[in-house]
């Protein structure tokens, strides 16, 4: 019978305690942290630069990797390609066009392409990718530059 008793007296201080861990922990705190985080307002990205200052910034690039080749300057040229990159990546927000988006983002592939084809020192390749790019100049050029 005491045993009994001991027990009884166990389970019941037992249920008291797991209720009140209950109440202190308020209710139904077990969703996710991400449900309960508002989510941040989403931000567009603003160029800093004129679509005429970035195709200038485009055009000097590509000049500068072209003769970099012809120097043996190649790590440099690899450091332009990639900054040309950026900067293609950047003119996709100048026109909500999906082709222009399209050959913005390309031209910015071949560039990364490009900067890594140099820092293997290939001519070969990097030539051959100049050429790609060129192209996404040319195809962009021929529907939304205006003025020549
Ligand atoms: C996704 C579209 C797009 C791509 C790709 C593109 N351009 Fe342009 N480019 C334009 C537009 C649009 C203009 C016309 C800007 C204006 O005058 O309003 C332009 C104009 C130019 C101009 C004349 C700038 C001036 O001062 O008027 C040059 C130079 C130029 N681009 C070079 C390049 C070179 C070099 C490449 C490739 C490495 C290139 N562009 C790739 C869209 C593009």
């Amino acid at each position: 019978m005491k045993l009994k008793y001991r027990i009884g007296m166990f389970l019941a201080l037992a249920t008291v305690v797991a209720l009140g861990a209950r109440l202190v922990a308020g209710p139904d705190n077990d969703k996710p942290m991400t449900e309960k985080v508002a989510k941040p307002a989403k931000e567009t990205f603003k160029p800093v630069l004129t679509v005429e200052e970035t195709m200038e910034g485009q055009a000097n690039l590509m000049k500068s990797i072209k003769s970099g080749i012809l120097d043996g300057a190649w790590d440099e040229a690899s450091i332009r390609a990639t900054v040309l990159a950026e900067l293609s990546n950047t003119n996709q927000y100048h026109n909500d066009a999906k082709d222009y988006k399209t050959w913005a983002q390309g031209l910015s592939k071949d560039c990364l392409e490009l900067a890594r084809a140099l820092k293997k020192r290939d001519e070969k390749e990097s030539k051959a990718l100049i050429t790609r790019a060129n192209e996404k100049c040319s195809a962009c050029h021929d529907v939304y530059k205006k003025k020549w």
